[in-house]
């Protein structure tokens, strides 16, 4: 905000006049000063020296649960370190921006910062401008990349610190052992090809989330996308003894989609699938078209009035999740047990990954599980664009 200047003109010479002046002159600034403040869409509102409100936006009256214009600061937002802020800007003392006490928001805990601008002269009386910002989006993307940042570094640093070790070890005391030679470059094989997932999942994930505001425009067809996604888990489907159960191919229609996205959507929630089932156990990919509009609007939010939907389902038997886990799991790097999927050679990018692909396809994620039976996965994606 800038200073703002007082009302000039004439001085009149009758008191009876100079009052009646006054008042006009005093109308016509507090309309203007009220005009500058609903300029500016945070709420914003005006103090004379009394901390009373000379003027306020509507945003400051939405903020604040009514009207707030002739009321006293402390009868609607009663914070000491706001009074003395707006005394030291009175006085002159340049002021740093005064954090309020947490409130609730529509969704969430809300952080609000006020900060202050003395009006010099004073402009319809009004001496100090409060502008209060929301800081909570600003605040929680702050700390997401810093969480970001710990976690990439925390998971780059173990594979980091086994390959210098062993690395050590190949150069001093195993230098002429054959067979430790054999052992350790093996090792060492599987902790690079763990670093080398985890950046093509991080860039994968990055690309992705840089399309996420445009829909795909392409078709995928489904019939060949879960062909070539079970002709890729072969290996591991018979190395593990499971039973495989997939609907019939052909049956299956072509949407709209990024067909190399919704292949590595599918193929993460089924090698998820494959991961946490015992051996010998029932993997199902099942398909169904839906088409009750009720159902299609809450799963398909990101179009308007969507006339039917495919629901692609993933279920095994394996050991579940708890409910806690469920709502946590497609945030990057959350593992119910982050050893346990470590060992498995897993990252804790994949269902991060299948969150923004089915974002970006206007569908969504639904996850099923029942600790010691087993957990069902489902897509939901739209037939129509
Ligand atoms: N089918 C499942 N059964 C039981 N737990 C699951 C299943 N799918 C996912 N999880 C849990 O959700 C966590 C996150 O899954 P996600 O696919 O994001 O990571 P990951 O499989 O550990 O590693 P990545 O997929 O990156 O290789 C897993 O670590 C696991 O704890
Ligand atoms: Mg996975």
């Amino acid at each position: 905000m800038s200073s703002i200047g007082a009302q000039g003109g004439r001085k009149p010479e009758d008191p009876a006049e100079a009052a009646a002046a006054g008042a006009l002159v005093n109308g016509a600034a507090i309309e203007s000063l009220g005009r500058m403040l609903e300029s500016v869409p945070a709420p914003l509102f005006a103090l004379d020296r009394n901390r009373q409100v000379v003027a306020a936006n509507v945003a400051a009256g939405k903020l604040f649960g009514g009207t707030i214009t002739g009321r006293n600061l402390l009868a609607f937002l009663r914070h000491p370190p706001l009074v003395d802020a707006v005394e030291a800007c009175e006085a002159g003392r340049s002021t740093e921006p005064v954090a309020l006490p947490e409130s609730q928001g529509r969704s969430g805990q809300r952080r609000l910062v006020a900060r202050l601008q003395a009006i010099r002269p004073p402009m319809a009386s009004a001496s100090v401008m409060v502008l209060i910002e929301d800081t909570t989006a600003a605040e929680r993307a702050l700390t997401l990349r810093r969480d970001f940042v710990a976690n990439v570094s925390h998971e780059l640093k173990t594979p980091i610190a086994a390959l210098l070790g062993f690395i050590e070890t190949l150069m001093g005391p195993a230098r002429d052992d054959p067979l430790a030679r054999q052992r350790f470059l093996g090792i060492m094989r599987g902790e690079a090809e763990r670093m080398n997932r985890l950046v093509s999942e991080l860039l994968s994930l990055s690309r992705i989330e840089m399309n996420e505001h445009q829909p795909p425009a392409g078709r995928a067809d489904l019939g060949n996308i879960l062909k070539t996604v079970r002709d890729s888990l072969t290996l591991k489907v018979e190395q593990r003894q499971l039973n495989l159960v997939f609907p019939g191919l052909a049956e299956l229609p072509t949407i709209p989609g990024d067909p190399d996205e919704l292949t590595q959507a599918i193929q993460n929630l089924v090698d998820n699938a494959i991961k946490y089932s015992p051996d010998r156990g029932e993997v199902r990919v099942g398909y169904q078209r839906i088409e009750d509009p009720i159902a299609c609007r809450e799963k398909l939010q990101g179009i308007r009035s969507p006339k039917a939907m495919i629901a692609l389902s993933v279920s095994d038997q394996g050991e579940g999740i708890a409910k806690e886990h469920i709502p946590r799991l497609t945030e990057r790097f959350y593992r119910v047990d982050a050893a346990r999927s470590r060992e498995l050679g897993g990252t804790g990018l994949g269902l991060a990954i299948v969150k923004h692909i089915v974002n970006r396809h206007r569908g969504s994620l639904d996850i099923d599980s029942e600790p010691g039976k087993g957990s069902t996965f489902t897509l939901f994606l739209p037939v129509e664009a």
